[in-house]
């Protein structure tokens, strides 16, 4: 649009600022969907952010993603952060071993210098074995870690794509998709309206933690997420809505 070709970045993100009441929105230029250096470039500016805003003795919760991947990736090797915990937000939810959080906490603590602990909690367990599972001194010690996170980066991801990639039976898909799910963050499913419709049953961090959390950092970006990213605008205000002018063209104008 051309208005938003002369204003520029920094207008729409003023924008999206004020229709969502985001702290901050920042905007990087291109579409993640048709170029992957853009979605590099967000995990960059999420990894530059994350350091403003980190204090030695922090806690940091991650979830898991291709563009929450690129975070360490746009880390620099860093020292001064040997207090620094780094932790899934949840166990584990069915992604590849290289997108998985458990993958992306233990390599962010190396570019930080700092340390990390693991949650090995399959996802989608029964309720007793997950009950008891959770009970484990060594695995309920890391959950209450994770329960303290001062810092939480996310990604945020499309409900069907999502419900696909982490291996959901067709039955369960359909019921999500006939409750109106848009969105996905967290193993939580979202409607247009930022209402959960479904939750996979999983360990760790719930949606319902983040008003707890000093800053919660949002990533996500290409435009055809832009319903899923609105949708968990919905829900929850991010202190900070890390995106590509992809999505945040997209986002203005179906809003
Ligand atoms: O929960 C959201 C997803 O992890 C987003 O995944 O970054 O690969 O689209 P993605």
């Amino acid at each position: 649009n051309f208005v938003y070709f002369l204003k520029g970045l920094s207008f729409i993100a003023e924008r999206i600022k004020e229709k969502f009441e985001c702290e901050d929105v920042l905007i990087i230029p291109g579409n993640s969907d048709r170029d992957e250096t853009v979605k590099k470039q967000l995990g960059r500016e999420a990894a530059s952010y994350l350091r403003s805003c980190l204090k030695n003795g922090d806690v940091i919760a991650v979830t898991g993603g291709t563009t929450m991947a690129q975070v360490p990736k746009g880390m620099p090797n860093l020292t001064g952060y040997e207090d620094v915990v780094v932790v899934p937000a949840r166990g584990g939810l069915g992604e590849r071993v290289e997108l998985q959080a458990n993958t992306i906490a233990a390599e962010l603590a190396g570019r930080l210098g700092a340390q990390y602990r693991l949650l090995y909690v399959p996802d989608n367990l029964g309720p007793e074995a997950m009950e008891s599972i959770v009970n484990e001194p060594g695995i309920k010690e890391v959950i209450a870690l994770i329960r303290r996170a001062d810092i939480v980066v996310h990604g945020i991801g499309g409900a069907e794509e999502m419900a696909r990639r982490r291996g959901l039976s067709e039955s369960e898909i359909r019921r999500i998709l006939e409750n109106g799910a848009v969105a996905e963050a967290f193993g939580f499913y979202f409607d247009h309206e930022g209402r959960i419709v479904y939750s996979t049953t999983s360990a760790g961090l719930s949606v319902k933690d983040l008003k707890n959390i000093r800053k919660v950092i949002a990533i996500a970006g290409g435009s055809g997420k832009a319903p899923a990213i609105r949708a968990f605008l919905k829900y929850h205000r991010p202190t900070i809505l890390i995106t590509d002018e992809g999505a945040a063209k997209k986002l203005l104008e179906i809003e």
